[in-house]
């Protein structure tokens, strides 16, 4: 196996990623001084080769599916974000914020995964090795009970018991689950090869190294090699790997987003670690669609599934009071109520100040323009600050009627009525125009009781029942219903 094995060397910046032949003391892209590291791009291959020969190259219909090589991870919103389920074989980086719940959502996971589906391909991933004696192998891995599959949770972070602790909490007590603290990626491979897990998870990319590269633990070219590496064992021996990504503001360890390209699905996990509720987005998945979110909530028994989080982005929302309109927004397949809110108020600077947060700011900016020129509303010398409720972050324009809405009724300081939502795209000469999925997003409306719904004119066929539609051209017509 060593004979083929080419080793090269070459030189990573360590802020930017950068590759080099040579190794030099100012980075020639970021200009970083000492930045380069060295790093072997071909390390030997530590498990077997695909199996598939170099130049064979296969038409469409030669290429053979396994049948059904996905699986339930158990957890309704972490399938739906994932593309309907855990497919075998498979990398998915789990990034966001130190704290923000990744490794709780994963050992909940653990718990949930052992369903029929892992059950029943349990045999095989045992890779025959079926003896005692074997299961003394270095951080305890030994075969779990006949039913379910194997996971092997490696941490860099947390003791064992540590992680026991934490387990206890969720109430986690699957016999299948094996924990190892380890850093050293070489052992935790050994460990693999010992009990052939269906999945492991690796937590975090940033403390796992590998030992032939001389960089520290969390530098890009460390990420890199421990990535690839990581990848070429879930190819070649069809587990699932998930691997736990920080991500940090100063960009100090080397965040997950340099692997992006590098692994099948990239989730992040976001929130506000002061509120309860969690986002899980998929940013790149290779295996399903992205934008599809999960929404979860950070509770004292770890993070429960939120199936109607319309309902829970609108609780506690204020009852007539101005400046306030909800809207449906699509993220993915999935219409989601939410309220924005916003507060004009007169300005107490030569240049009023202008803040928005979870809607482009210049969108604002935008808006206030068109309500100033097409409707009217004097908001030059107001200060304004738009708001999206629970840390959503709203990007497609189909938002624009109900900030248009939201800015006037605070302007006027006249609420909107308690059961009115607002869609629509706003253009520059003050129409408003038709957006996607319209149906679903009155539907969604009419079952959480928003009864009035303002929707661009003639973009809806057919009008549920109990919703009442008020159909308009442009943000003045809209401005009627304040
Ligand atoms: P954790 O999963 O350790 O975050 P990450 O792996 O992304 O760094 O989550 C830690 C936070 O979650 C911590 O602030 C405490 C909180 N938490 C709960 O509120 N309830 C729980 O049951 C658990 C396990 C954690
Ligand atoms: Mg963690």
């Amino acid at each position: 196996m060593k004979n083929n094995t080419k080793v090269k060397t070459i030189f990573v910046c360590n802020e930017c990623g950068n590759e080099s032949p040579k190794w030099v003391g100012k980075c020639p892209a970021c200009g970083a001084w000492n930045s380069l590291f060295e790093q072997r791009l071909e390390v030997d291959s530590k498990f077997k080769d695909t199996g598939v020969a170099k130049n064979n190259a296969l038409t469409l219909s030669e290429i053979k599916l396994v049948d059904d090589n996905r699986f339930t991870s158990g957890i309704g919103e972490l399938d739906r974000v994932l593309g309907g389920g855990i497919v075998s074989g498979s990398l998915v980086l789990v990034g966001g914020d130190p704290g923000i719940g990744k490794s709780t959502l994963l050992l909940q996971m653990c718990q949930t995964v052992a369903g029929e589906k892992v059950t029943a391909d349990a045999g095989e991933a045992d890779g025959g090795v079926k003896s005692e004696d074997k299961s003394s192998a270095k951080g305890g891995a030994k075969n779990g009970t006949k039913n379910g599959a194997k996971i092997l949770y490696a941490s860099g972070e947390e003791s064992q018991k540590q992680i026991k602790i934490r387990a206890d909490r969720l109430g986690i007590s699957n016999p299948n689950l094996f924990l190892i603290s380890e850093n050293n990626i070489d052992t935790i491979f050994d460990v693999v090869r010992e009990m052939s897990p269906k999945i492991l998870i690796i937590d975090s990319v940033q403390t796992v190294y590998c030992p032939e590269i001389t960089s520290a633990p969390g530098s890009i070219s460390q990420v890199r090699e421990v990535t690839m590496q990581l990848m070429k064992l879930a190819k070649d021996t069809g587990i699932c790997i998930f691997l736990v990504g920080h991500v940090t503001k100063e960009g100090a360890i080397a965040g997950p987003r340099v692997l992006e390209h590098m692994v099948d699905c990239v989730l992040y996990f976001e929130g506000e670690r002061h509120q309860f509720h969690r986002i899980l987005r998929a940013v790149k998945n290779r295996f399903g669609s992205t934008n599809e979110i999960g929404v979860f909530e950070m509770r004292d028994k770890g993070l429960e599934e939120v199936l109607n989080p319309s309902e829970m982005l609108l609780s506690g929302r204020p009852e007539n009071t101005a400046g306030s309109c909800v809207l449906c927004s699509m993220e993915g397949s999935r219409p989601l109520l939410a309220e924005v809110q916003a507060l004009i108020t007169n300005s107490s600077f030569n240049v009023p100040r202008r803040q928005a947060s979870g809607v482009d700011y210049n969108r604002i900016s935008m808006l206030m323009a068109v309500l100033e020129k097409r409707v009217g509303l004097n908001l030059s010398g107001s200060d304004a600050y738009v708001n999206v409720i629970g840390g959503l972050k709203l990007d497609e324009p189909a938002v624009d009627l109900a900030v248009a809405l939201a800015i006037a009724s605070s302007f006027r300081n006249i609420p909107l009525g308690k059961d009115v939502m607002a869609i629509g795209e706003v253009g520059l000469t003050g129409e408003v125009r038709a957006v996607s999925f319209i149906e679903k997003r009155v539907a969604e409306a009419g079952k959480l009781g928003f009864k009035t719904c303002v929707i661009p004119k003639g973009s809806l066929d057919e009008v549920p029942k109990g919703v009442n539609v008020l159909e308009v051209r442009t943000v003045r017509e809209a401005m009627g219903i304040i």
